[in-house]
């Protein structure tokens, strides 16, 4: 294993997925975490940051750190951290550097091995290390930095000024991998491995005891499930709530995956009449998500309360969301919307937790799905939210309002699919605004609803462009849903991206 401390930058999760590609398991953890933890592992990583070591508010690192003769590899502010500690000193550069940079390799290097002198890579910093600690050498250098790369290879302890974790840096699996090989960490990481043991380590945990899973149609939820089943059997019981707000063929989609392939016993409740009826005349968005959220919560509690005998709850939760929490350092986050899933059930409903994908990243997650021979349908879902078509509602969620918009978001997904552009586009739907507006159809006036498309691409959906569908298919989509949704008479594109605007318009 081997920790990456994180020090705030951009890159850090991409260091830990990169260790991980090279079939190490290594684990994003706060920049202060515990040196004993730390003493377990094979080799130790320092992130970047966007700090500043002449301030004092600058996230420091334990230095005893250096002493536990485990390698370690400062990355950029990582890389200025260790100079520092260790009694070099770190200036501003008489420039910043940024974007691809060429280095000279200069003394050969464990680090570098297998590399040409000249490397391309990624820089991105203001300040430089400017004079090396005792027992250090310059293993690289570039026109504005002297100081590109340092180490001293007695003790292990190595240092880039540069990124080696992004694509641009041309050979920087090379100098991770070169850096794995040094801790001596074996590359023995492996999904298969990682899926295998899972079972057995869940099997031991949960014994003959009863486990109860909330479903929600997600990817997520749905490997969790499909992970503990292979390890307890019948002795996992998947609960779905079909809150009526679910697309069109989602509830079968479900069943059929779970039920009918997977033989995993599935209680589905049936709840969409509590569900309006809470939300019957509610048109402010959060309230509407609140009294979703708080509801499923009450239909489950309830189910699992007649199951009886359950001990355990299995959560979906994600690598990404576990560590929120303690690794993002001192950000306060406003409310923009309250959401809800099925991972966010609360820890006081009276079960103890399993997280079988606590330690995954989403892709991860797919991958596991693939193993598991869960059907793409379920593995390359597009995400949706835990409140489901009532947020795509504005205003007033009514049956009528529902039927209207599950028929349009079907067709819009339809002809984005035949089209192939879902390879590229990370969700695409129909949302259903409260205006009506004027139209002729067949000679006739109408007044009728507006549908509206949304499409978006995004790496990670904390910022997202509006998608570029070729108009050709938006045409399609506007004709279909005008001749083929009863009661619509005009379609529009949302040419917003988020910032300014969300994803989903509640
Ligand atoms: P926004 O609208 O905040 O959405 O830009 C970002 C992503 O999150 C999804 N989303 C949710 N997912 N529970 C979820 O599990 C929720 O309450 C929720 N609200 C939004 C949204 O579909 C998009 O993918």
């Amino acid at each position: 294993m081997i920790y990456v401390l994180d020090f705030g930058s951009q890159y850090s999760h991409l260091i830990t997925r990169r260790i991980r590609e090279l079939n190490v398991y290594a684990e994003l953890v706060p920049h202060n975490f515990a040196l004993d933890k730390l003493r377990t592992a094979k080799g130790v990583i320092l992130s970047g940051g966007p700090q500043n070591l002449s301030d004092s508010r600058a996230l420091r690192v334990d230095k005893k750190i250096f002493n536990l003769g485990i390698p370690i590899l400062g990355i950029c502010y990582g890389m200025q951290l260790a100079a520092f500690e260790l009694g070099g000193t770190v200036r501003a550069g008489q420039k910043r550097e940024y974007g691809p940079t060429e280095i000279k390799i200069g003394k050969p290097t464990k680090l570098f091995r297998g590399l040409k002198p000249k490397q391309l890579t990624w820089m991105s910093h203001g300040d430089q290390v400017t004079k090396l600690p005792r027992g250090f050498g310059i293993i690289a250098g570039s026109s504005n930095c002297p100081v590109a790369a340092m180490a001293d290879e007695t003790n292990r302890i190595y240092g880039l000024q540069f990124h080696p974790e992004v694509v641009h840096t041309k050979n920087g699996m090379v100098m991770l991998k070169n850096f794995i090989k040094i801790t001596g960490a074996k590359p023995s990481w492996s999904m298969k491995d990682f899926l295998e043991k899972e079972i057995e380590k869940i099997r031991k945990q949960v014994g003959k005891e009863k486990t109860v899973c909330a479903l929600s149609g997600g990817v997520d939820s749905a490997v969790a499930a499909s992970i503990v089943h292979k390890a307890v059997g019948k002795n996992l019981i998947c609960v779905y709530v079909d809150t009526g707000l679910m697309r069109e063929g989602e509830t079968e989609t479900v069943v059929k995956t779970f039920k009918q392939y997977q033989k995993i016993d599935l209680r589905i409740i049936y709840a969409k009449k509590e569900f309006l009826a809470k939300l019957k005349s509610v048109s402010d968005p959060e309230k509407k998500r609140k009294i979703i959220g708080e509801l499923f919560i009450r239909i489950f509690e309830r189910e699992a309360k007649k199951l009886g005998g359950v001990s355990w709850l299995v959560q979906g939760t994600l690598y990404t969301d576990a560590i929120t929490s303690g690794v993002s350092v001192g950000k306060a986050t406003a409310v923009i919307k309250s959401h809800h899933n099925v991972g966010g059930l609360p820890e006081k409903l009276g079960f103890k937790l399993i997280e079988p994908l606590r330690e995954l990243y989403k892709d991860e997650v797919r991958k596991i799905g693939k193993l598991l021979g869960l059907p793409d349908a379920i593995v390359h879902r597009q995400p949706f939210p835990g409140p489901g078509l009532a947020v795509r509602i504005i205003d007033e969620v009514t049956e009528e309002k529902l039927d209207l918009l599950k028929k349009a978001d079907l067709i819009v997904r339809e002809e984005i699919e035949k089209a192939g552009l879902h390879k590229n586009i990370q969700q695409y739907f129909a949302i259903l605004p409260s205006i009506k507006s004027v139209g002729v159809q067949g000679d006739a006036r109408t007044y009728g609803h507006t549908i509206i498309v949304r499409a978006v691409t995004t790496a990670d959906f904390m910022t997202a462009h509006w998608a570029k569908i070729p108009h050709a298919v938006l045409e399609k989509i506007s004709v279909r849903i005008t001749n083929e949704v009863s009661g619509v008479n005009r379609v529009v594109y949302d040419i917003t991206s988020k910032p300014p605007g969300t994803v989903e318009w509640e």
